[in-house]
């Protein structure tokens, strides 16, 4: 949401953020009271329960917010005569593929939070048939907790650091999601009709441990010390919800339909670490 409204004033589109205490996808009628009041060309979700291990031990409670909350919010559009574009996640994915995911791998999702997000999209999709549907995977920013961040911090003190080597994805810029949401947004006034599933996350791939050694490398680059990362497996490092193992999803649809490519993620990472270098309080 932070970098949707950066990016839009960037691009010069207006956004009405709505979020809690006024609108809680866990309460219909906060959903119904504050979208049928707002007037909106394109209505973007981006909200979502998305405390992956927690979601364990909350699968209702997920499920109400990610499932049929989202539905709510893409019911809420289609009263309006507005298309939703709704965010998802390669969650909705076991990760046993060795190859990158395409929109018509079938889902399989392998915890609680991966089968609310999948519940989301089955919902969204009945509830308006203008739904485009972007999956995205790993997703840092210069704001909130994140990977990129919490490495930052870790490696303030420590000069070794454990990173899982054998999880495979995409890493994600907030603020190249958000690009990519305004060109989609825009894409749909101009030219409605494309709806659908599609799959948007950073050119290139990476494991969590080679993405570590990137963000420490970029770090080194601004005058922070180096930090060794030391690659482990997942069972080394247990969490109480699996994690899918491939997690990288094929963007070609996406750039066939709308024109949407996501910068390298090397790229878009260097810019993020060197603005929170410059100002870590973001
Ligand atoms: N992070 C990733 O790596 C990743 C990967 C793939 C897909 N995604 C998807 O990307 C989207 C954004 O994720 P994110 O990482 O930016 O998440 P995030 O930082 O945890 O932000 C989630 C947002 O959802 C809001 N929210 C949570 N519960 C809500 C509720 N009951 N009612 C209304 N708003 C609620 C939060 O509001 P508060 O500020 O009030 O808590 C927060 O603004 C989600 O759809 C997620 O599934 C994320």
């Amino acid at each position: 949401m932070t970098s949707l409204i950066e990016r839009a004033a960037a691009h010069d589109v207006e956004i009405q953020a709505i979020g809690r205490p006024d609108l809680d996808l866990s309460d219909p009628d906060s959903i119904e009271r504050c979208l049928d009041a707002a007037r909106a060309d394109v209505v973007v979700n981006a909200a979502a329960y998305t405390a992956v291990d927690k979601a364990e031990s909350e699968e209702e409670l997920v499920t109400q917010i990610n499932g049929a909350g989202a539905g709510l919010v893409a019911a809420a559009a289609r009263r309006q005569g507005a298309p939703v574009i709704h965010i998802s996640t390669d969650y909705v994915f076991d990760g046993t593929f060795d190859r990158p995911y395409d929109e018509t791998d079938p889902p399989a999702p392998v915890g609680a939070y991966g089968r609310s997000k999948l519940a989301g999209e089955f919902a969204v999709a009945a509830a308006n048939p203008e739904h485009v549907i972007l999956r995205t995977a790993w997703v840092y920013s210069p704001f909130g907790g994140n990977f990129v961040k919490t490495m930052l911090r870790l490696g303030e003190t420590r000069g070794q650091l454990n990173v899982v080597a054998d999880q495979r994805g995409g890493p994600t810029s907030a603020l190249d999601i958000a690009d990519a949401v305004i060109a989609v947004a825009k894409g749909l006034i101009d030219r409605p009709g494309r709806f659908g599933i599609f799959h948007m996350t950073g050119a290139g791939e990476a494991s969590w441990a080679e993405f570590a050694a990137a963000i420490f490398a970029e770090a080194e680059a601004h005058g922070r010390k180096p930090v060794e990362v030391v690659p482990i497996t997942t069972a080394q490092y247990p969490t109480p919800a699996r994690r899918p193992a491939n997690s990288r999803l094929n963007g070609a649809k996406l750039r066939e339909t709308y024109g949407v490519e996501l910068p390298h993620w090397r790229a878009s990472l260097k810019s993020c670490v060197a603005r929170l270098l410059a100002s870590p309080t973001t």
